[in-house]
């Protein structure tokens, strides 16, 4: 029989083998604070994890040491003698200690995330924490068993496929084993075959994603005793140019959001409670689609999306910026992903890369990475769709967009440039112009600070009213076009960015519907959750936290998924609306009023109060907000250059030029990857060119100082 065990317990730590003393419990990371406190310093380099294994857990004939997730390159030594080297942060990998065990036996394990010119990722927004930090599990077997090496292969591979019409689904399943033969069951029925079975099962039971996602299990079993089951569910995915995502049959508009691995004050080192209180956040929502980004995610998370129903978008971190030696490591982790999970019914496609263009030119060599990784996904899996997601400067017409079966880009208009209608625009000319081809959102959002509120929002000022009207803006465009097949918040939380110092928060990106460390859901969720959630009766009162309110009237927003919504002020009924997700009332403020809104078996309450002076701690980056008033028409010289003038129009000018340029320079250093990607793309260029200096200026958070110098040296110089 199989006997699998935690060995997460009794380890050593250290950044020296020879050092490794401090007590340490796996999952692990060593960044689990420096890798979420800002500084783009966190450590980046080797460790060490030692541990003795007793004679107990090292019983049994066959003995292979489980390792779910070492980021990002480990290598595995017993007694002093390295057994090998696995190169890629997300997935699980094996190795066989049996034949090299002595009577005492040590195992040392070192694990690097420094930089590498071949292992992904390498330059992406997000921390790349360092660590054993998920399971570690020895796995005994008898002689014959079941394949445990190959690619992290769970040894039993299923494969149903549907018959809509005759509601049947023909199952193939697949095992690898070093026996003579194998007895596998499948929904009651036993085969005995040399390696696989087909199975038909009638009136079949469909994984029907939010509604009902029925699981079957395949079971294979060897003489030797050795057993092996995965579960698998019966579905049929389909995407079309004009309509959209398809699930057995119906039109299924995949609505939901992203998700990382990581929490505050843990890193990516989760337990499954934490992946399990996740889940129940994605489920409140009502997303029905979660992008699993940008990596090989838990096994026991996409467990949870099989349990739950929610379709996945699954993904290898070939992110940012394309690496010419690190071609074998895309394939490797692409290999792995598929070949760990195959088997999940929640899986609709394979993801090729990430904004890959945004640091890197679209050249031959990562033309070729990309064909042969589709290629890769097709052989291994003829069952799903490989995609891509685009970052928002990548040329429509680029020939990266041919490669992947599905296209899905990432758009941030309305935050880091541009205006929100301009996501509308694209999508409009993108299928005017592509009408055949099928396209996706992959990434949207804006970043929001709960501390921080304004009764008149706006571009970067990291209020949750401006995430809420961004998002407000964005699911009506996206209601309009059915053709998105999919649609994906960036993100469903807060995450871990060590490179980012912004919007009053260190080391975080706070695109998040709720806050990293899941204590408080921002307005704008409750604003997907009246789109989405069918099940949960609520109202919302938005703006809880904007209690001081330097204003005579003030807007009361509801979000709710009733039709109905009741609006009381201290007691008194005002106001009842008839509507859809999001219901506006407008009411003076005289002093402390109680709010309360109610509809069919539900409410909400807050008090908020009139003030006579603007509460300071509600605004960001309060030179950016007083600066709109800050230079009357008559104390600037039109003849001359000012902020108020476009990017494009200073740079047209030499001296003028020079001086953004190297003032960007020094932004785009201090602010990473996003910068890089600004510097090097033509398109992205040409957007910003259209910003006025002052709109750039306060979208890069700059301070009142260097904004007025700046306009005192351009006004400096002649147009
Ligand atoms: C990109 C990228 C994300 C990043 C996001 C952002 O689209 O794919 O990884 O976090 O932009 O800037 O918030």
């Amino acid at each position: 029989m199989r006997k699998i065990i935690d060995l997460n317990d009794n380890w050593l730590f250290g950044k020296k083998l020879e050092g490794a003393a401090e007590a340490v419990t796996l999952p692990h990371t060593w960044n689990s604070l420096d890798g979420q406190d800002g500084g783009n310093d966190y450590y980046r380099g080797t460790c060490w994890y030692r541990r003795e294994l007793s004679t107990e857990e090292t019983a049994g004939e066959r003995l292979f040491l489980e390792i779910n997730g070492a980021a990002h390159t480990c290598e595995v030594f017993l007694n002093g003698e390295k057994l090998c080297c696995h190169e890629g942060g997300y997935s699980a990998f094996r190795v066989e200690l049996t034949g090299k065990l002595k009577e005492k036996n040590m195992l040392e394990v070192s694990v690097s995330n420094e930089d590498s010119d071949r292992v992904y990722p390498q330059k992406a927004d997000f921390t790349f924490y360092g660590g054993l930090y998920r399971d570690v599990k020895l796995i005994s077997v008898p002689d014959k068993h079941f394949e445990l090496l190959k690619d992290g292969t769970t040894g039993i591979k299923a494969t149903p496929v549907v018959d809509l019409e005759k509601k049947t689904a023909t199952v193939t399943v697949e095992t690898w084993h070093n026996g003579e033969s194998v007895d596998i069951t499948v929904n009651g029925e036993t085969k005995t075959v040399e390696r696989t079975a087909e199975f038909v099962i009638e009136n079949v039971h469909l994984w029907d994603g939010l509604d009902d996602p029925y699981l079957y299990t395949a079971t294979a079993r060897l003489d030797s005793g050795d057993e092996v089951s995965t579960r698998f569910g019966c579905r049929a995915f389909a995407c079309d140019p004009e309509k959209g995502f398809f699930l057995n049959g119906r039109s299924y508009p995949l609505r939901g959001v992203s998700r990382h691995q990581d929490l505050k004050g843990k890193g990516n080192a989760l337990s499954y409670e934490d992946h399990a209180a996740d889940m129940a956040i994605i489920r409140e929502l009502g997303a029905n689609t979660l992008r699993l980004a940008h990596y090989q995610h838990a096994q026991e998370f996409y467990d949870l999306c099989d349990e739950n129903g929610i379709v996945v978008w699954a993904e290898i971190p070939y992110i940012t910026m394309h690496m010419p030696n690190g071609r074998e490591n895309t394939l490797s982790q692409m290999r792995e992903l598929i070949t760990q999970c195959y088997n999940h019914p929640c899986i609709a496609v394979w993801g090729l890369s990430n904004e890959i263009t945004a640091a890197s030119a679209v050249n031959e060599d990562l033309l070729e990475n990309h064909r042969l990784l589709n290629e890769l996904c097709h052989r291994m899996d003829p069952t799903r769709l490989t995609t891509m997601a685009d970052v928002f400067m990548l040329e429509i017409e680029s020939p990266i967009l041919e490669i992947p079966d599905i296209n899905s880009y990432n758009l941030y208009f309305g935050w880091y440039l541009g205006e929100l209608e301009q996501t509308d625009e694209f999508f409009d000319e993108y299928h005017a112009k592509y009408p055949d081809r099928v396209i996706g959102f992959s990434e949207y959002g804006a970043d929001a600070n709960p501390a921080f509120h304004s009764s008149c929002p706006e571009k970067g000022d990291y209020t949750e009213e401006y995430q809420a009207l961004y998002h407000e803006h964005m699911l009506k465009m996206i209601e309009a076009r059915p053709y998105l097949w999919a649609t994906h918040v960036w993100n469903l939380f807060d995450f871990a960015a060590d490179g980012r110092d912004e919007g009053g928060k260190h080391g975080e990106n706070q695109k998040g519907l709720v806050t990293f460390d899941r204590a408080l859901r921002k307005d704008a969720f409750y604003l997907y959750k009246a789109a989405w959630n069918k099940t949960e009766p609520f109202v919302h009162l938005c703006g809880k936290r904007y209690i001081n309110r330097c204003e005579d009237r003030t807007e009361i927003k509801v979000y709710s998924n009733q039709p109905e919504v009741k609006l009381y002020v201290d007691g008194m009924l005002i106001g009842t609306q008839s509507g859809k997700t999001v219901f506006r009332f407008e009411l003076p403020l005289l002093g402390e009023h109680l709010i309360r809104a109610e509809a069919e078996g539900c409410g909400d309450s807050m008090v908020i109060r009139h003030v006579s002076e603007p509460d300071e701690s509600y605004i960001f980056n309060k030179a950016a907000a007083s600066v709109t008033n800050w230079f009357d028409a008559d104390e600037i010289n039109p003849e001359c250059f000012s902020i108020n003038d476009t990017l494009g129009e200073i740079r047209s000018h030499p001296q003028a030029g020079a001086i953004v340029n190297q003032m960007m320079a020094k932004g785009a250093s201090e602010r990473g990857d996003v910068a890089d990607a600004v510097k090097d793309n033509p398109a992205l260029q040409r957007m910003m060119g259209r910003m006025t200096m002052l709109s750039l200026l306060k979208q890069g958070g700059a301070d009142e100082e260097s904004i007025r110098q700046l306009n005192r040296i351009l006004q400096g110089i002649k147009k």
